[in-house]
């Protein structure tokens, strides 16, 4: 079994995944583009599943983008049903998989009844102690980094700041991603090759996997097909092979 050849001593502790190609999937099963929305839902299930099976500390989910708000009224909406479903229905579920739920992104531009629900969910698996579901939501990288400057400059016009105390941990603590360690795995799925303004500042020095599978068919055993490829890289940030093996 694949889970089998994933070495339990290397789990990256952080693991992003851009859930790309629902509709294409949608598309091919001759469905509208929310049967393949809906669909994702059963792949994410089962990834938050293999995640906590591997004890990976901390998952990433791109669900909703900033850009995604430019769909079309009815596949916004339609989105938007579908992750208040998704929640409710899910919420013991993660409960009973000890999965703490957080939620990165500008939440505010969500409808009133999706940021209750949300909110619910992030009480209700507050006190959980297993994997750490991150849920990314109206999130894009430049949006992130943008607020982070914006609370920054907040406090410096307070005098709350210097420009010295300015350096990368500071401004990572202002991150919507802060005490969370940078992804060391970043997965994309449905065959596309870039980033989509996603964790743009934390990705720095990731490594990414590309997969053709489109998200409704990806499965706990892809994330671990991830894993074993993860880790058969060698990691330099910008050191020499030699002094990495030394
Ligand atoms: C990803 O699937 C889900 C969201 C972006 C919300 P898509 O809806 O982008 O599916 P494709 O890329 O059109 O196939
Ligand atoms: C990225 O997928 C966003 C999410 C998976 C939520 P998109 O399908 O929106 O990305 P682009 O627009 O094709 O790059
Ligand atoms: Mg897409």
């Amino acid at each position: 079994m694949i889970i089998d050849q994933v070495k339990k001593n290397c789990i990256p502790r952080h693991v992003a995944v851009i859930m790309d190609g629902n509709g294409r999937w949608a598309e091919l099963h001759g469905n509208d583009r929310i049967f393949g929305h809906r669909q994702g839902v059963e792949s994410v299930r089962s990834v938050v599943e293999g995640a906590g099976e591997l004890g990976i500390e901390y998952l990433t989910l791109y669900a909703f983008s900033t850009e995604n708000w430019c769909r079309p009224k009815e596949e916004v909406n339609a989105l938007m049903a579908l992750l208040v479903d998704a929640i409710v229905k899910e919420v013991d579920n993660l409960r009973e998989k000890n999965v703490k739920m957080r939620v990165i992104g500008d939440i505010d531009s969500f409808p009133p009844e999706v940021q209750a629900k949300l909110k619910d969910a992030i009480e209700n698996t507050g006190s959980n102690t297993g994997l750490n579901l991150i849920l990314a939501l109206s999130y894009s990288g430049r949006w992130d980094i943008l607020q982070a400057t914006k609370k920054l400059v907040r406090e410096a016009i307070a005098g709350k700041i210097t420009i010295e105390q300015l350096n990368e941990p500071f401004f990572i603590d202002h991150l919507s991603t802060s005490g969370v360690p940078d992804p060391e795995l970043l997965i994309r799925t449905s065959g596309e090759y870039r980033i989509s303004n996603f964790l743009l500042w934390q990705s720095a020095y990731s490594e990414f996997y590309f997969t053709p599978i489109l998200w409704p068919d990806f499965r706990k055993e892809n994330l671990f097909e991830a894993i074993v490829d993860f880790q058969c890289r060698e990691r330099r940030f910008g050191k020499t092979s030699e002094q990495i093996r030394s």
